[in-house]
């Protein structure tokens, strides 16, 4: 079981020892439909495996974690958010067969309306506090919570497809980020269905993005049809190479694989 240091304990920094915080992982991307919620069900499934994880959902109006996880959730963001301070936000997850902690979005837009950004964020970083790993899937485009999410987040993982819509958002993203003064240097490029023979190499959105892809998922009908049934194939194929690639990824997210950061992206 990997351990991480208390995000509230700073003796280890007064003594000049790096502090081992838990990761938190930001997946975005400008445009919808790009695979956001496909890859952080998969590596929050990953990440599981390896150590207490847990996984946001922040797509607020239409988040779909729950169905990717096939989860019927007790309590979602706003329950958690109407518990102000009476709960611990963390005895109120719901937990996947993998031993995931999974926060799931409001059942529908008008509940996600009634909670305020500042209040769900007020949950999130209650959760972040208790120092384990944590995803957050996001909604496409810029909103208050993905930004939200981009400003907590430890590393960001930029989705992107290889047709050239995907990579003038994914642009515009990584442009806007670098106005808003946002460090770029834990964004971790991800090209989604980067087999996907519709013009662009992976080598040309990496040139149009000026950064090297961390990981590349190509487009296999085993992750569409795990996002369907609810059984991210982390979980159901672990060994599958579609798999592979994901749990490769949960390692460098841990630390544990350090000899594939040198793939990190060029900026
Ligand atoms: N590499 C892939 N191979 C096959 N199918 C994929 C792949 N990536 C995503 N899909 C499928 O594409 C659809 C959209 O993916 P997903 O829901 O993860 O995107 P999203 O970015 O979260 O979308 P939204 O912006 O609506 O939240 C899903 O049906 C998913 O199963
Ligand atoms: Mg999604």
């Amino acid at each position: 079981m990997i351990t991480f240091r208390s995000r509230s304990d700073d003796s280890a920094e007064r003594h000049g020892i790096n502090p081992s915080e838990a990761p938190v992982v930001a997946v975005v991307s400008p445009k919808g439909g790009n695979g956001k919620t496909t890859v952080s069900s998969n590596l929050a499934v990953a990440l599981a495996h390896r150590t207490d994880s847990v996984i946001i959902d922040l797509d607020v109006h239409f988040g779909d974690v729950q169905y990717a996880l096939r989860m019927c959730p007790a309590h979602r963001l706003d329950d958690l958010v109407d518990a102000d301070n009476r709960r611990d936000p963390m005895s109120m997850l719901s937990t996947h067969p993998s031993g995931l902690d999974v926060l799931c979005a409001p059942s529908d837009p008008v509940a996600a309306d009634r909670m305020s950004v500042g209040d769900a964020f007020g949950v999130v970083d209650r959760i972040i506090a208790a120092n384990r790993p944590v995803i957050l899937d996001t909604a496409g485009g810029i909103s208050n919570y993905s930004l939200g999410a981009l400003d907590r987040a430890t590393r960001v993982v930029m989705v992107c497809g290889t047709d050239v819509p995907s990579v003038q958002a994914g642009r515009k993203l990584l442009d806007t980020m670098r106005r808003l003064d946002m460090d770029l240097s834990h964004v971790d490029l991800l090209v989604n269905r980067s087999d996907a023979c519709v013009g662009l190499s992976v080598d040309d959105v990496e040139t149009a993005l000026d950064c090297q892809a961390v990981l590349t998922v190509p487009e296999h009908s085993s992750l569409a049809a795990g996002m369907n049934s609810g059984s991210p194939v982390t979980e159901s194929s672990p060994r599958s190479s579609v798999a592979a690639a994901f749990h490769r990824y949960a390692d460098l997210v841990l630390g544990l694989d350090l000899a594939a950061g040198t793939r990190r992206g060029r900026r």
